[in-house]
């Protein structure tokens, strides 16, 4: 059997339509709280996980593949081997602030975000001292308060800084979704794993996805 780890939510229904194969075989369709699900057709056990958690159940080799975005990936930077692109969850990290703000660079630049090590490494290259104050949602409403200058966050449509006054004023990177596999997973159960794999990558992407 093959265990794979997937992040609930947006990330976690698009993967689900691509894994599931083309007849839909497993969906979170009425599934309720359940957070295993088994495929027994396919012989596969589905985890569903915070997405910021499934490269953790990965590395410790619970799970022997799993989705994570590039965004979690190089924030937490686990012991994983990454597989593919899978194309779907895509969005930029970005830094953003309050409409027509310009850094005045006289004191350290408060940021909020999610991704302190991003948001760290990012403000390095430029030589710019920053202060962070990790948050955990709705990071949008930091500068609104006056706990940040500025934050570090997703974004995808844009929606919810234009409807917050923000705007994105530097891209840092792009991301989507990965295929993350536990290393010793990988040598051990390499042509199971591949076999899900390929069936994954041959659904396509336009298959119902709701992402
Ligand atoms: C993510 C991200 C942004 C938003 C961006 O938050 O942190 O807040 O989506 O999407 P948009 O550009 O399409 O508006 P999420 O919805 O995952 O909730 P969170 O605030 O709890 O992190």
């Amino acid at each position: 059997m093959i265990s794979i780890a997937l992040p609930k939510g947006r990330l976690g229904r698009a993967a689900l339509e691509r894994m599931g194969g083309a007849d839909g075989a497993c969906t979170l369709e009425g599934q309720g709280r359940r957070l295993v699900l088994e495929d027994e057709a396919r012989n596969i056990r589905y985890f569903l996980v915070k997405p910021s958690d499934t490269a953790i159940y990965v590395e410790h080799g619970v799970a022997d593949i799993g989705i994570a975005g590039r965004d979690v990936l190089l924030e937490t930077r686990p012991d994983v081997y990454e597989l593919h692109d899978l194309g779907f969850g895509r969005c930029s990290m970005a830094v953003a602030a309050p409409t027509g703000w310009h850094d005045a660079r006289n004191a350290p630049l408060r940021i909020a975000t999610t991704y302190p090590t991003c948001a760290r490494e990012h403000f390095d290259r430029k030589g710019r001292q920053i202060e962070t104050i990790t948050l955990h949602g709705s990071v949008e409403l930091a500068p609104l308060l006056g706990l940040s200058d500025v934050i570090v966050d997703l974004v995808e449509t844009g929606a919810t800084l234009r409807e917050n006054g923000l705007e994105a004023v530097e891209r840092i990177f792009e991301s989507s979704a990965r295929l993350i596999a536990n290393k010793s997973s990988y040598l051990f159960k390499r042509s199971e794993i591949d076999a899900v794999i390929q069936g994954m990558l041959e659904t396509p992407a336009s298959a119902g996805i709701d992402a």
